[in-house]
């Protein structure tokens, strides 16, 4: 499969994640200002794949921009970040790639303008690779965790797709795949938009791993008669506590899983923690349409006018989860902790690397 984004004679093209697994087709975009509504529309989604957008959209802004000097294409793309970090409020990796991508410009002295413009475009294509390389260490770590011949249970798509390539959850799955071990996995089909059943469920059957699509309300009943043996999600912010915003219905897993006895873990990437924010209460939930509760697909199924609240995400309590995994290793409480240590040796990581 090819990545889920990526440059390309100086545009950005990204898979069409609307119409998948049925249709399979490539948009390309040239200005950040439809990279911030193909956010918004879902073109693209998952946190990490929204980063990797959030920071070509800037490459584009830079690229675009009319400026001659240097503070000028500072503004601009001051500018075009508000756009951008606007598109899509929970996941914190769309603001935190597009910061990294200021903080980067405002730290060279290139003296000519297109020089800047290209450093751009490289820190972009860096923020990209690095997403990768990330989905792959998470993986190996990830992997410890999933028993020989378990079940595991997943929650909407955090796959290749939500990702640059090779995905945080079912990255984990992927290694304990590679590594040889039978694995099957319980997919939720995820309602309202079906991130399960069309993304998870078409990349997983591409690689021929076994699983299973299931409805939401089946998950409860698996975990009962002891068919689930792990439960793995991803998340689109972590509290410095470690409290996790992810999908909506992931909260109802987590909670389900402790009255079980199954473990629980959210698979993250350093830049989805926000040591700012001290826990889940403080993250902000979107809300979406009502659309995308009434109709399934171009179907009307609720009647004209119906009343409806539709949040995106919900955030599980830290207490719920037995772990989350990062590229750093697995976090274990108390999180206030292992998480902070986990961003510093990212950053170190990253700084090493520069
Ligand atoms: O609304 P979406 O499809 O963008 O939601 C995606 C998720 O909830 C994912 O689990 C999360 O972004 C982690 S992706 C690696």
């Amino acid at each position: 499969m090819p990545r889920t984004l990526w440059w390309e004679n100086n545009q950005l093209k990204m898979i069409d994640q609307r119409i998948l697994p049925l249709t399979y087709d490539v948009l390309t975009y040239d200005d950040h200002v439809a990279v911030a509504q193909a956010i918004t529309d879902m073109v693209v989604r998952g946190a990490p794949a929204i980063g990797a957008a959030g920071a070509f959209g800037m490459a584009l802004a830079a690229q675009r921009s009319p400026a001659r000097d240097r503070d000028s294409l500072l503004a601009d793309l001051t500018s075009a970040k508000k756009t951008l970090d606007a598109a899509r409020p929970t996941a914190v990796n769309l603001s935190w790639a597009t910061s990294r991508i200021m903080d980067y410009v405002g730290g060279l002295v290139l003296p000519n303008v297109d020089d800047l413009r290209s450093a751009i475009v490289a820190e972009a294509q860096r923020i990209a690779d690095e997403d990768v390389e990330i989905n792959r260490r998470m993986g190996a770590f990830g992997a410890e965790i999933v028993p020989q011949g378990a079940n595991i249970l997943t929650h909407c798509n955090a796959g290749s797709l939500a990702t640059v390539d090779y995905g945080t959850t079912l990255g984990v799955v992927r290694a304990a795949s590679e590594q040889g071990k039978q694995v099957h996995v319980w997919v939720d089909e995820t309602r309202p938009r079906l991130q399960g059943a069309r993304l998870t469920a078409w990349e997983l059957m591409h690689d021929e791993i076994p699983m299973t699509l299931i409805a939401d309300n089946a998950a409860g009943m698996l975990m009962r008669l002891g068919k689930v043996q792990v439960v793995l999600y991803g998340a689109d912010r972590v509290a410095a506590n470690g409290d996790v915003a992810n999908k909506i219905g992931s909260y109802k897993l987590a909670v389900l899983a402790k009255e079980n006895g199954i473990p629980c873990y959210s698979v993250v990437p350093t830049p989805t923690i926000d040591l700012a924010l001290a826990h889940g209460d403080l993250i902000p939930i979107e809300e979406r349409g009502a659309e995308e509760v009434t109709m399934v697909g171009v179907e009307r199924i609720a009647p004209e006018g119906v009343p409806v609240y539709n949040p995106a995400f919900d955030v599980t309590p830290h207490r719920y989860l037995t772990g989350i995994i990062t590229e750093e290793g697995i976090c274990y409480p108390p999180f206030e902790i292992s998480l902070r240590k986990a961003v510093e040796a990212a950053e170190a990581r990253r700084q090493r690397k520069n």
